[in-house]
């Protein structure tokens, strides 16, 4: 009998919890229980969720924030379902594919000015995790300073730039040469940046654990003041770009002018697991820099086509038009 997804899903639906309870992990279907979350989802569209019951749920969760155009938005699906059809060769590693050029060249005309290079990952973590290691390279610099409150993923690397303790306990030790700084302590950030061996400063824009926002003038600040240190100033907009702050990177609303950016969650449209490191072209030729140095970083399943597919310009949009006055490009800063 020819396999069917939809039969084996009818036969064992009724198993999930059990099977996480065996399997995978019994104390999160344990919490489902407790708190009365262990439903049937059985359908998902825009916004809402249904079960097998028929009612139906606003989704407030949003997979963590990966659904920015809601679940199953029709011009993506149709993407994924055009993708799947054409039996593309994809992941052949050794060329340059199409989609991943389109979608980098979409992406560099929604930067702000200078980010004109992408490294492809798997998700906002690795692509923070990039970001740190292209920042120590180009910088020659071991350290990286972060704020109280910041959350940059559960990998061992950003888990050392992670600014609570509950998710260190236990696993240290964690990479070394990171400081923990106070978000509007201008001062401290400045006695860090002047001892000179500071690789990068990184900030999610709008913190996404516990929702903190910036004094009006400490973003500008801090990147004026690793541009006079010549630290990579990061952006980790993996929570809050995308459009989910208002404007495509969250940045924007200061103008700022980032030395990289990490992008994730929706940028793979809600089906499949992208991220991605936008960065000045002088850091990506550093870290490359030379013929036989051309893969020192990356990860099988990057640039794979159907992340790369998932992506719409105009209606249906899953990546907002630029605004023209975007499409400036700029030089690099003369700092670099
Ligand atoms: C700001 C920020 N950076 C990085 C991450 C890690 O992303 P991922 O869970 O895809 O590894 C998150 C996850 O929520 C995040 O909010």
């Amino acid at each position: 009998m020819a396999f069917s997804l939809a039969q084996l899903i009818k036969a064992r639906q009724a198993d999930q919890y059990d099977l996480h309870m065996k399997y995978i992990s019994p104390h999160m279907a344990r919490v489902q229980q407790i708190i009365g979350f262990d439903k049937i989802y059985t359908r998902g569209e825009g916004a809402y969720v249904w079960d097998a019951d028929g009612n139906r749920y606003l989704d407030l969760l949003a997979g963590f924030s990966v659904f920015n155009l809601g679940r199953n938005h029709p011009a993506i699906k149709q993407a994924m379902i055009e993708f799947l059809s054409r039996d593309s060769p994809t992941l052949i590693k050794m060329d340059c594919p199409l989609l991943a050029g389109l979608l980098a060249e979409e992406l560099v005309k929604r930067m702000p000015p200078g980010l004109d290079a992408i490294f492809f990952a798997n998700s906002g973590a690795d692509a923070v995790d990039t970001a740190i290691k292209f920042a120590r390279y180009a910088t020659k610099r071991p350290r990286v300073v972060y704020l109280d409150h910041s959350f940059h993923g559960l990998t061992l690397g950003t888990l050392s730039i992670n600014g609570g303790e509950g998710f260190k306990k236990g696993f240290e030790p964690l990479i070394p040469g990171t400081t923990m700084v106070a978000m509007n302590d201008l001062e401290t950030l400045e006695k860090e940046l002047r001892k000179g061996d500071v690789a990068a400063f990184i900030v999610e824009p709008i913190q996404g654990k516990g929702v903190y926002l910036p004094q009006e003038d400490y973003l500008p600040e801090a990147q004026r003041l690793c541009r006079k240190y010549v630290t990579q100033f990061i952006c980790d907009e993996v929570q809050v770009g995308l459009g989910r702050a208002g404007k495509f990177l969250c940045c924007e609303h200061w103008k700022l002018e980032p030395d990289m950016v990490t992008i994730a969650k929706s940028l793979g449209g809600g089906y499949v697991p992208v991220s991605a490191v936008i960065m000045r072209r002088e850091i990506n030729n550093k870290v490359f820099g030379h013929l036989k140095r051309a893969q020192v970083h990356s990860t099988t399943f990057g640039q794979n086509d159907m992340g790369m597919a998932d992506r719409r310009d105009r209606s249906g949009s899953r990546l907002p038009g630029p605004p023209s006055k975007r499409l400036r490009r700029a030089s690099s800063p003369s700092w670099w």
